[in-house]
């Protein structure tokens, strides 16, 4: 054995590595290579938002900030949930250096070694490996996949959040199945774990990429619109997606009062503070970038449905309309390795998808495409991929 072999602890060694970027690796950067792999939109911050990250930075604001976050963008936060959703206070916001950040903070000030935590899957895999590096257990209830698209069994989950668990994470709308859990399986979940004391860790990077809400404000159906205050709800949220900001690295956590100056003990000991320029860019996103919002919402619902027909028309695809997020997440029959089919779509055919096996075992045939993008990127994209069918 080697002396470097034993260095990892045995769950940081056992940790699966993001099979999304196995296949991004080998081909990123590549001249003539089309990306769809990863979630992120192909257009900028707007202006207005890059404009106070500048200015802050001109202004000197180069210092520490407080742990839990800026005074000023805390309050905006605040105020922000409480117009989405119901009433919330400055001292239920703590700030992060993202949600990435934000559920790891979440997941160390709850879950110790043993623990058994349950999670809807398929799923980003960032939340199922988190929890497993803290020594967690982590259980999946898969969704179905039928005509209408993705389902949940709510008595599957029921049966699975038994009186031992300690954490449910949802990730609604989800990644990547864009599957939204409707308002009524919303309240009979959160009223079995207020009977049994588990915590709910709601993932609602996507509530603002929702497709079917009424006009006005999209905002897909949450658990903090029915939340109590003393209810063991944590919302972890992100400006990546819903402004796109994914590179500036800035999030929030909504969470009971009585859990702040542990989160706050955390932060100090993991990031110390967001930098406070990325923080000032937020203050102008949650406080002045509604139309910025909408307009990004309107231009993913085009091109869901311009990428959702494109597919539907190839032979062997079976792609369904996904109520919210950015990503497509569909079926191709004969494909039942889908690292290795997306390998070769990038190799040999310059087109960067993720495999839907990434996700979680339930989505192996399927294959996840960001349509975060234009649609001229998306055609020229969909006339690889029937190339491809016509070899693979
Ligand atoms: C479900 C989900 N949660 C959280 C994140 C991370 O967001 P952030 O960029 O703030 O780390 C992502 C990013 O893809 C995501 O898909």
């Amino acid at each position: 054995m080697s002396r470097t072999e034993t260095l990892a602890r045995p769950a940081v060694r056992a940790l699966a590595a993001s099979k999304i970027r196995e296949v991004a690796n080998a081909g990123m950067g590549r001249a003539g290579l089309l990306a769809f792999w990863f979630g992120e939109p192909d257009s900028v911050t707007p202006d207005l938002i890059c404009n106070a990250g500048v200015a802050s930075l001109q202004a000197g604001e180069t210092f520490y900030t407080q742990n839990l976050g800026l005074p000023s963008l805390r309050e905006a936060i605040a105020q922000y949930v409480s117009r989405l959703h119901r009433p919330c206070l400055t001292e239920n916001i703590a700030v992060t250096n993202s949600a990435m950040s934000g559920l790891a903070l979440v997941q160390q000030c709850l879950l110790s070694p043993g623990d058994r935590v349950v999670a809807v899957t398929p799923l980003w895999p960032n939340l199922v490996e988190g929890p497993k590096i803290l020594g967690a257990q982590v259980c999946t209830v898969a969704l179905n996949f039928g005509s209408t698209g993705w389902n949940l069994d709510l008595e599957r989950l029921l049966d699975a959040l038994t009186h031992d668990t300690r954490l449910l994470m949802i990730n609604s709308p989800n990644n990547p199945t864009g599957w939204s859990m409707p308002r009524e399986q919303q309240q009979v979940v959160l009223a079995h774990c207020r009977n049994r004391g588990i915590w709910i860790l709601a993932d609602d990077a996507y509530e603002r990429l929702y497709f079917e809400g009424q006009p006005g404000v999209a905002v897909a159906p949450g658990f903090q619109d029915l939340a109590e205050s003393d209810d063991r709800l944590l919302s972890v949220n992100t400006f990546s997606k819903s402004w796109q900001m994914t590179g500036w690295r800035l999030g929030w956590v909504q969470a009971p009062q009585a859990l702040m100056p542990d989160l706050a003990k955390l932060i100090e000991f993991n990031t110390s503070c967001a930098p406070a320029f990325v923080q000032r860019a937020g203050v102008l996103a949650v406080t002045q970038g509604e139309p910025a919002v909408a307009s990004f919402v309107s231009r993913l619902k085009q091109s869901r449905d311009f990428l959702i027909a494109g597919l539907n028309a190839l032979p062997r695809v079976t792609a369904v309309a996904p109520p919210g997020a950015m990503y497509a997440f569909f079926r191709v029959q004969g494909v039942t390795d889908s690292l290795d089919f997306c390998k070769r779509l990038a190799s040999e055919f310059d087109l960067g998808l993720a495999p839907g096996v990434a996700f979680g075992p339930e989505g192996e045939g399927f294959i996840r495409w960001c349509f975060a993008a234009s649609e001229d990127r998306l055609a020229d994209g969909i006339a690889r991929l029937e190339r491809a069918l016509e070899r693979l």
